[in-house]
C-alpha cells in the first residue's frame, strides 16, 4: 500500500521464549506474508522482551534461530523484508529510555500482561516487566510504522503505544505516527487451545497448543485428546466452547466445504466428534508437516541465517538512525 508514492510502514515482532505454534502463525506471520509485497516491512525477534521472564540465555540463540526459520518456512522472504533481531539494533534500547520517562507506574502496572505474570511469578516482577510496553513501542516507533500485524493478545499494548506516541508528539513536536494492529480490516486473530477454554499459548499446557515444530503423531495424538463436550440434543442449539473452538481450529486449516459438512451435521445432530477430530487432525497434518520441514532444513543452516540477521540488522538500523536523528534534535539533545 503507498501513501504519497512511498509503501506504508509495517512493524512486528515474536519473542523467543520457544517453539511457535498455531497461534503465532495465524495471529502475526501470516500476515506478515501477506503484508511483504506491498508495505515496508519489519519483522523481528524480540529476544530482549524475551529476557523479561527467560533471563537465563542458555537457549536464547536457539530460540531466535527458531523463530527466524519457522518465519521463513512460512513463507516469509527477507530479501523482501527487514528480519531482524531486536538486540542487534542499539536505537531500541535509546528510545525506550526516553519513552520511559513519559510513561506512568500506575498506567504500567494496570496493563492485563503485566498483571497476569505479576500474578503468576509474584517473587520475580522486574522492572523490564513492568515496561515492557514502552520497550513494544519503542521497536515500533523507531521505523515510524502504522501498522502492526498482531493477534487479540496485544490490543492493548498498541493503545499504551499509541497513548505514549500522543504524549511524546505533544510535548516534543509530531515525530510519530499513530500505530494501529492490523488484520486486513477483520478482527483481531485469537486462536483457541485444545483443552476446551482460552487461548493458545507457547507456556500454558503443552498438549492444548500445536507447534509448527510438532510431528505428525503428535499432531494427531493431541486433537485426539482434545476436549469436546456432550452432542448437541436439539437441532440449531449453539455450541459450548469447546466445540465451538474445534470449528475455529477447522476454518483456519480446512476447505470451506468440510466446514459446511461438519457444520450441517452439528446442527442436524448427526455429527460424531472423533469424525470431526479426524478430519482436523489430517488437514493439521497436511498444513503443518511442510512448514516444518522447511523450518529444519533453515535451522541448521547457521551461515545463512547469519547472513539474514545481519542484512536485517542493516536495514534496521538504517531506518532507526534516521529517526533517532529526529527524536534527539526534538528533543534538544543534539547538543555537541
Ligand atoms: P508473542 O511472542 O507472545 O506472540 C507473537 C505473535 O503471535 C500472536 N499470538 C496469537 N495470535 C492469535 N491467537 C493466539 N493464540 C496467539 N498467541 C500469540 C501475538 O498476538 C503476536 O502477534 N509483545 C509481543 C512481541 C513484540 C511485538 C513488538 C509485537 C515485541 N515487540 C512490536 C508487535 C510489535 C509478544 O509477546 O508476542
Amino acid at each position: 500500500m503507498e501513501s504519497n508514492g512511498k509503501k506504508q510502514i509495517v512493524m512486528s515482532g515474536i519473542r523467543s521464549t520457544g517453539f511457535l505454534h498455531l497461534g503465532n502463525y495465524f495471529g502475526a506471520i501470516r500476515n506478515y506474508v501477506r503484508m511483504q509485497d506491498e508495505y515496508q516491512c519489519f519483522f523481528m525477534v524480540a529476544d530482549l522482551h524475551a529476557l523479561t521472564t527467560h533471563p537465563d540465555t542458555k537457549d536464547l540463540k536457539a530460540n531466535v534461530h527458531r523463530v527466524l526459520a519457522e518465519n521463513i518456512a512460512s513463507g516469509l522472504d527477507p530479501e523482501k523484508v527487514a528480519l531482524y533481531c531486536q538486540s542487534h539494533v542499539p536505537e531500541t534500547s535509546e528510545l525506550y529510555l526516553y519513552l520511559n520517562m513519559l510513561a506512568y507506574k500506575g498506567e504500567l502496572e494496570k496493563t492485563s500482561t503485566f498483571k497476569d505474570k505479576a500474578r503468576q511469578h509474584p517473587q520475580k516482577v522486574n522492572a523490564g516487566l513492568l515496561t515492557y510496553p514502552t520497550l513494544m513501542t519503542a521497536d515500533i516507533i523507531l521505523h515510524r510504522a502504522q501498522f502492526v500485524p498482531v493477534g487479540k493478545d496485544q490490543e492493548q499494548h498498541l493503545e499504551m503505544a499509541r497513548n505514549f506516541v500522543n504524549r511524546f508528539n505533544h510535548r516534543y513536536g509530531e515525530i510519530f505516527p499513530e500505530p494501529y494492529a492490523f488484520n486486513f480490516g477483520e478482527d483481531l486473530a485469537k486462536v483457541p487451545a485444545l483443552d476446551g477454554s482460552g487461548k493458545m499459548s507457547k507456556s500454558e499446557n503443552q498438549y492444548s497448543t500445536l507447534y509448527l515444530s510438532d510431528e505428525d503423531d503428535l499432531i494427531r495424538k493431541k486433537i485426539k485428546k482434545a476436549k469436546t463436550d456432550q452432542l448437541p440434543e436439539q437441532p440449531g442449539s449453539p455450541k459450548s466452547e469447546a466445540i465451538s473452538n474445534l470449528f475455529q481450529l477447522l476454518e483456519l486449516v480446512s476447505d470451506a466445504s468440510v466446514v459446511k459438512k461438519f457444520d450441517d451435521q452439528y446442527n442436524n445432530l448427526t455429527i460424531r466428534y472423533g469424525d470431526l477430530k479426524e478430519q482436523l487432525a489430517e488437514d493439521m497434518v497436511k498444513f503443518i508437516s511442510p512448514i516444518r520441514q522447511k523450518a529444519k532444513d533453515i535451522y541448521n543452516d547457521e551461515d545463512y541465517l547469519k547472513q539474514v540477521m545481519a542484512r536485517g540488522a542493516a536495514k534496521a538500523r538504517d531506518s532507526a538512525q534516521s529517526t533517532m536523528e529526529l527524536v534527539r534534535r526534538a528533543m534538544g539533545l543534539d547538543y555537541f
